[in-house]
């Protein structure tokens, strides 16, 4: 595969920061963007302070992860007042949102879209020689990206993927781009344009490099990846598919997937589980909220009760499956009613674990066309709260059967909030570990398990964490 940048600079090689907000895709996006910056010969730092160039990878969910990005572009004008020098890339989600707006911004010299990602590094090279202002973005962001487009989109992610990724033993792979829902309160769907599955020779093969530079663990990615469908010929190729075909490969241990949605949910997804020992018995499977109406409005697609028919299926099919939900509290017109609907399927649903999201309207979404934003924010925060409050406790409950409990692991590395003192966290250090049911676990091991699989038996419990001893 060509490589796409050959560039070295004739003096001393460049710096590159890159700060990531949001969600995995973005920290996909960044991790193969770093990789493409250093084949273009740019050196990582870690640092915004001493860089030649900052890339800021930016998250339109929720109106707050932008206010983020407006501080975190505050601190950056004054970096520059002292080395003005510096060029300042925008990308991702609020990139395409905003475009020309956002370079206007003082600081701002770069703003390209999620579509943009293998430009990306040519617009960086060219703008710290030619000093120019430069904006990439989507013009039809739902129109679907042509041939040309999809192929430079697939050859970088295949080209640039690495091992090198924040978590040692384990990578992540998109199967799909965008999303066709349109959920009234979402913003994905005009940010990263249409839903398009990726060729599943590419997924496989990428996965097959992958493995072989020692990956274990591949997590498919995509914003409604149940959804994955790739025609080839009479073939259709679908996530069950995928699923097979990634744990054929050698090397790859576990397999899991995120985000699915409930609408059209198949059950060949649930029987590859329970059939395959690679594939992971989780399923993160946002419900947004219990209440019929409010769901409607949302354009969810279902009823409160399907969503608890397809839990039960799923536990029916796989036993010991773990499900994680989202929730949205507050959204326009949510009643004491509708949010104790909310309440009622929590308690029936019992989590693994949830997320739980205060309404934030999106310039030009169906919600914030039509409805005013009329739950006060106190309100939002005590919903929020009495949610959370209420899974923690069914999380405390669940988690208890635990103990005395031998579980497999795939250990991350160190915690990173030790309360050992020095020595002992250099010498036997609290590490964290996942369950292949993406239950955290905290025990004390060699540094050199990271990345490696180990089995923990479990001495104590809590809501979000299991704690244990390395055997
Ligand atoms: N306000 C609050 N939460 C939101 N989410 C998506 N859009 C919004 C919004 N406008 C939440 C949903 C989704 C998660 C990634 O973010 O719960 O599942
Ligand atoms: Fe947003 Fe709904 Fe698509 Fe998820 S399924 S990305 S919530 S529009």
């Amino acid at each position: 595969m060509a490589k796409f940048f050959i560039l070295i600079f004739p003096m001393e090689p460049r710096k590159v920061h890159i700060k990531n907000f949001g969600c995995q895709m973005n920290k996909l996006d960044s991790s193969l963007l770093g990789s493409a910056l250093e084949d273009a010969g740019f050196i990582l730092s870690t640092k915004a302070a001493d860089a030649d160039a900052v890339l800021i990878n930016t998250c339109s969910v929720r109106g707050h992860a932008e206010e983020r990005v407006f501080s975190h572009l505050g601190h950056l004008k004054h970096i520059k007042e002292t080395r003005p020098q510096i060029v300042v890339a925008v990308i991702g989600c609020m990139a395409q949102r905003l475009g020309a707006e956002l370079l206007e911004h003082d600081a701002v010299d770069i703003v390209a879209g999620p579509s943009q990602i293998p430009q990306i590094p040519e617009m960086v090279i060219q703008t710290l020689q030619s000093r120019k202002k430069a904006l990439s973005v989507t013009e039809k962001i739902r129109s679907k990206n042509t041939e040309a487009q999809s192929k430079a989109l697939d050859d970088f992610e295949f080209t640039y993927d690495t091992d090198k990724n924040h978590i040692p033993g384990q990578a992540f792979v998109r199967v799909m781009r965008g999303c066709n829902n349109f959920c009234t309160y979402c913003i994905v769907p005009y940010v990263r344009g249409p839903e398009i599955s990726r060729p599943p020779q590419t997924i496989i093969e990428q996965i097959k490099k992958l493995a072989e530079k020692g990956i274990r663990q591949v997590t498919l990615l995509g914003q409604t990846v149940n959804s994955y469908v790739y025609n080839a010929g009479d073939r259709s190729y679908r996530l069950a598919d995928l699923l097979e075909m990634t744990s054929n490969i050698d090397g790859i241990k576990w397999v899991r997937f995120i985000t699915s949605h409930p609408k059209h949910f198949d059950d060949s997804i649930l029987r590859a589980m329970a059939q395959l020992s690679e594939v992971c018995e989780y399923l993160h499977i946002p419900a947004q909220s219990g209440s019929d109406r409010i769901l409607k409005a949302m354009n969810r697609g279902y009823t409160g009760d399907e969503y608890l028919a397809l839990l039960a299926e799923a536990r029916k099919i796989v036993p010991g499956i773990a499900i994680a939900g989202d929730f949205i509290v507050g959204f326009p017109g949510e009643t004491d009613d509708d949010f104790q609907a909310t309440v009622d399927l929590v308690k029936k649903a019992r989590f693994k674990n949830c997320f739980v999201f205060k309404y934030s309207p999106r310039p030009g979404t169906g919600a914030d066309n039509k409805l005013k934003d009329d739950i006060p924010e106190e309100i939002k925060k005590q919903r929020n709260a009495r949610l959370l409050d209420l899974q923690n406790r069914i999380s405390d409950e669940d988690n208890k059967r635990f103990a005395g409990q031998t579980v497999e692991v795939l250990a991350e590395g160190p915690s990173k909030k030790p309360h050992l003192n020095k020595a002992e966290h250099e010498n036997n250090p609290q590490l964290i570990g996942r369950t292949a049911t993406d239950y955290i676990v905290v025990f004390n091991g060699p540094k050199s398990l990271a990345g490696q699989f180990a089995k923990v038996r479990i001495t104590k419990t809590a809501p979000v964490t299991l704690f244990g001893s390395l055997l």
